[in-house]
């Protein structure tokens, strides 16, 4: 299925991350949140991708960038991890409307299990299941395939896991029938937007997919091979070196014009990526704002 739509400008404003960034007053926390402007025909809506782990952080950071959480249009949840889905609950109350989309992978309420350095669920909670959504003004919209949310705006659904340096997992299991099964995050989706005249921009949570994977399957649905920007996490905190140097020279083979990366990218992705791809990298932050 491929994707046409254009948009006439698109703004992406981060809400959240690990970063505050140098010289500000906003508020960082572990998780993300990242806010598109799209604006096609005189109309702009307002969609956030994640939620953080509370909306403490989230709403502060609005309310200094002087954006009202009642303009949200839509959210989309990433994937199931509580960095993205425990402030979901609060900004929806926030946002205070009835049949808000919350646009998710059908698989995100199962449980996500960590047993380093103890047995932990750091999947979605109680506190923001599907009846706690629905009941905070949340219209749940679970699909595992790309859409467009509006002409311009593709969701990508489950993204295909191609590359080879990309298929190690995180180490996340879940219980199947009374027995513990390997978790590959395949609830883990993102967001491309494309603007009339540009290449693509691809913004992710914690690309547990892999970011070059996203990049490959958002070139394909949107048909569109250039991509002028990514942002999000990266998810190579805990990454081989190897795995690192291939993505960071993968992201420079597909040409990509502005790679925009924090939250669990880590430090020594950071640094790679500053070697290898120069000006084309920046760090990402609370405030990080980029019109498109
Ligand atoms: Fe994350
Ligand atoms: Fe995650």
């Amino acid at each position: 299925m491929q994707f046409r739509g254009e948009l006439d400008s698109a703004r992406i404003v981060t809400v959240l991350d690990d970063y505050a960034g140098y010289e500000t007053s906003f508020l960082a926390q572990h998780g993300i949140a990242i806010l598109l402007e799209a604006s096609s025909g005189g109309v702009c809506k307002r969609v956030l991708l994640d939620a953080g782990q509370s909306a403490l952080p989230i709403l502060h950071n609005l309310e200094i960038m002087d954006i009202d959480p009642g303009s949200i249009d839509a959210i989309v949840v990433s994937h199931c991890h509580y960095d993205h889905t425990e402030g979901l609950v609060e900004v929806l109350r926030a946002v205070g409307r009835e049949g808000i989309p919350v646009i998710a992978h059908p698989t995100m309420f199962r449980p996500n299990y960590i047993f380093k350095p103890f047995i932990r669920n750091i999947g979605v909670t109680g506190k923001n299941g599907k009846v706690a959504i629905e009941e905070a003004g949340g219209l749940l919209v679970l699909v595992d395939e790309p859409f467009e949310i509006m002409p311009g705006v593709i969701v990508t659904g489950e993204v295909p896991r191609r590359r080879a340096f990309e298929k190690q997992g995180i180490g996340t299991y879940n219980i199947e029938g009374g027995k513990v099964v390997p978790d590959e995050i395949r609830d883990d989706l993102s967001l491309t937007v494309k603007v009339k005249g540009k290449g693509l921009a691809v913004v992710s949570g914690c690309s547990h997919a892999g970011i070059v994977n996203i990049i490959d399957w958002c070139r394909e649905i949107a048909a569109e091979p250039r991509v002028d920007l990514v942002i999000g996490g990266f998810h190579l905190i805990e990454a081989s070196g190897e795995r690192i140097r291939e993505t960071a020279q993968a992201l420079k083979q597909l040409n990509v014009g502005r790679i925009v990366t924090g939250h669990c990218t880590g430090l020594e992705a950071l640094c790679e990526f500053s070697r290898i791809l120069g000006d084309r990298f920046e760090q990402l932050h609370v405030g990080t704002t980029i019109q498109l």
